[in-house]
This record gives C-alpha cells, sequence and structure tokens, in this order.
C-alpha cells in the first residue's frame, strides 16, 4: 500500500510573468515500508515534491494523501497533528534552533507532540549519528556537517512513519554518509519506515529500494534497485535531454541547454549551457558557459564563461569581447520577437 500518494501535483510559485511552475502534473506513491531516492537538476522541483507530499506546501492544484488522509480535506489543527505524528522531515537547509543545544533541538519533535522529550531516546538518536558528545552544543558551536546529523536526529526520535529527508548527507564527508544511509536503510528494512530521501550522489541513491527522476517539474522515469552507475548515467542522460532551441523569445530549462537563435533571453537554471544568437541576455545559474553575440548581458553565477560578442554591460563571469561580431551581426534577431518557434528534443524544458 502507498503510504503517500500524490496524484497530478503541480505547484507554481507566483504570479504572471513571475510565475515559476516548480511541480507539473506528478502522480507517484510511495509504498509503505519503501526508501525512495529523488533525484534531478538543481531547480527540478525535488524540494517542492518534498514539501507538498509532507504537506509542509500546499499544491497548486492535484492530491496528497498520507497514511489515507486526503491532506486538502484536513483542517489546519488536523494537518499539524498528521505532521507532529505521522511524518518526519530533514530539511535542506536542516532548520534547527539556534538558541537551544543539540539535545534540546532533537527533543523539539516530542515537545510539539504534547510529551517530555525521554532523555534516553534523545541520546540514542544522538548516538546513531555520532553525536553524543555533542548533545550540549548549541548550533553555532557545530560544524555543518555536525548540524545535518543533529537535524536527522531530531527527525529520528519520534519514529515517525514517513520521513522525507531534503539531501541528508549533501553536507557529510564520506564516513558519515555512509553512516547516515546505513541508518535509514536499517530504519527502513527493520522498522518498516518509510523513507523518501532527495539526493545528488548517486552513490546515496544506490541505497534506495527505487530512484525517481524530476525534471524541470516534471516526472522524468524511475530505476528500480539502482546502483551507482546506472543512477549516474541517466542523471547525463536528463541533463543532454533538457536542451531547448528557440527561433526567438525566451528558452528557460532548468537543467541542460538553453539557446535562442534571433533575439530574446536565455536562462538555465540548472548545469549547462546559454546562448543567445540575436541580441538578448544569457544566464547560467548553475555550471555552464553563458555567451551572447548580439547586444546583451552574459552572466554566469556558478562556474563557467560568459563570452559576449557585441555590446552591452557585463556583470559577471569572464568575458571575451568582439566587436567586428557586433557590427556584422547586429539585432536582427529583434524583427523575430515574438515569433516563438521552439524546436524541442526530447524531454524539452517549458518556456
Ligand atoms: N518559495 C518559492 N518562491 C518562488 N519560487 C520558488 C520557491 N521555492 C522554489 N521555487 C522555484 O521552484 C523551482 C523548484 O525549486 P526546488 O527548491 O523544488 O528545486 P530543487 O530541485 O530542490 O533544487 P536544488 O537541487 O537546488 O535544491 C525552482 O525554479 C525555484 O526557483
Ligand atoms: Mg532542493
Amino acid at each position: 500500500m502507498d503510504i503517500v500518494r500524490l496524484t497530478a501535483v503541480s505547484k507554481t510559485y507566483g504570479t504572471g510573468s513571475s510565475a515559476v511552475t516548480a511541480l507539473d502534473k506528478v502522480s507517484l506513491g510511495f509504498p509503505e515500508g519503501s526508501f525512495t531516492a529523488v533525484m534531478g537538476a538543481s531547480g527540478s522541483g525535488k524540494s517542492t515534491l518534498l514539501q507538498c507530499a509532507a504537506g509542509l506546501e500546499r499544491p497548486s492544484a492535484g492530491a496528497v494523501s498520507v497514511a489515507g488522509e486526503d491532506l486538502a480535506r484536513l483542517r489546519e489543527s488536523a494537518l499539524t497533528r498528521l505532521r507532529r505524528e505521522t511524518i518526519g522531515f530533514v530539511f535542506q537547509s536542516y532548520n534547527l534552533l539556534p538558541a537551544l543545544t543539540a539535545e534540546q533541538n532533537v527533543g523539539m519533535p516530542l515537545r510539539l507532540a504534547g510529551h517530555r522529550p525521554d532523555a534516553r531516546a534523545v541520546r540514542a538518536a544522538l548516538s546513531a549519528v555520532g553525536l553524543a558528545d555533542r548533545a550540549r552544543h548549541r548550533p553555532a558551536e557545530l560544524s555543518g556537517g555536525q548540524q545535518q546529523r543533529v537535524a536527522i536526529a531530531r527527525a529520528l526520535v519520534a519514529a515517525p512513519r514517513v520521513l522525507f529527508a531534503d539531501e541528508p548527507t549533501g553536507a557529510l564527508d564520506s564516513a558519515s554518509s555512509r553512516m547516515v544511509l546505513a541508518i535509514l536503510r536499517t530504519l527502513v528494512h527493520e522498522r518498516g519506515q518509510t523513507i523518501v530521501m532527495v539526493t545528488h550522489d548517486p552513490v546515496a541513491a544506490a541505497h534506495a529500494d527505487r530512484v525517481v527522476f524530476l525534471a524541470d517539474g516534471r516526472l522524468a522515469g524511475t530505476l528500480d534497485r539502482p546502483d551507482a552507475s546506472t543512477v549516474a548515467a541517466r542523471l547525463t542522460s536528463l541533463e543532454t535531454a533538457g536542451e531547448l532551441v528557440l527561433d526567438a523569445g525566451h528558452a528557460m530549462p532548468r537543467g541542460g541547454g538553453a539557446m535562442v537563435r534571433g533575439g530574446g533571453d536565455a536562462m538555465v537554471r540548472g548545469g549547462g549551457d546559454a546562448m543567445v544568437r540575436g541580441g538578448g541576455d544569457a544566464m547560467v545559474r548553475g555550471g555552464g558557459d553563458a555567451m551572447v553575440r548580439g547586444g546583451g548581458d552574459a552572466m554566469v553565477r556558478g562556474g563557467g564563461d560568459g563570452s559576449l560578442l557585441g555590446e552591452g554591460p557585463f556583470p559577471g563571469g569572464t568575458s571575451q569581447m568582439n566587436e567586428q561580431v557586433s557590427e556584422s551581426r547586429p539585432t536582427w534577431g529583434a524583427s523575430l520577437a515574438g515569433m516563438l518557434r521552439a524546436k524541442r528534443t526530447a524531454g524539452a524544458a517549458a518556456c
């Protein structure tokens, strides 16, 4: 039986031209007692998926049920109770309370559920993540990886039926990471808990029973009994599948490459290259190259080069100016603006 079920779940943030579709009609079930890894490029909707599934965000459309309850039908108080009693969540940003010690943070879910934290249970959870000797430390006195492990201990202490963990090993060295993954597997196989874990690491994903891939807010396949090299290969093929070529207009895939041949803007949120041949801006937020041949700006926030072969300010990265190209190629694409002809390759992103 699926303890968590998403049916055609969509989530849009913002409105009008700034609207972002973080999830696009995702239907997915998580069987009780299973361990699922969720993977996909940065911005593909993984955290949003977890937050909708855990009742922390309300979907814009579609339905989520947890332990047989349709979350949309629950009053706020019943939803809060369900979250406290059935669901554990390890946040990507840890969300520890800075004024509390490690043991007080770990005891928090019990306190919120109206119980006095059992000191032994709290100690056991901290020991399980190798932090028995840091119980009295506050988050600011702990390293990033130690804070992440406190957040995991906090999620374990109430033994939730479903544990959502958003990149729980993202800040850990390989030994701590192996330790945490071994704990998660034990919870699934010995205690029958259900785990849904976001990760970028194919080795971590290989500890799961199944991997779910997301691309641009959509389900892009699943892999049962994953091994690290198959997962890595699937991730690579997802990235190259995200290419988008437009004659004019705006291209905005979240992973993969974007190219606008006429005028317009290209923006890549995950890794990949963005290129604009007419006038316009190219921007890459993950790693990759941004290149503009007409006038406009090229900007790279992760690693990579921004090449500007026209004129215009260049806010970041490294640039190559090439006046000849700018003269021989004025912003001819501008005349094409509005004629949006999207030629999509496999798995193309929306624009
Ligand atoms: N509160 C919000 N307001 C507006 N946009 C948001 C909000 N939260 C997420 N988004 C957007 O929704 C998309 C999906 O974000 P999400 O955090 O789910 O991605 P992710 O797959 O978890 O990425 P990462 O691997 O970087 O953590 C992104 O484009 C992001 O910019
Ligand atoms: Mg995330």
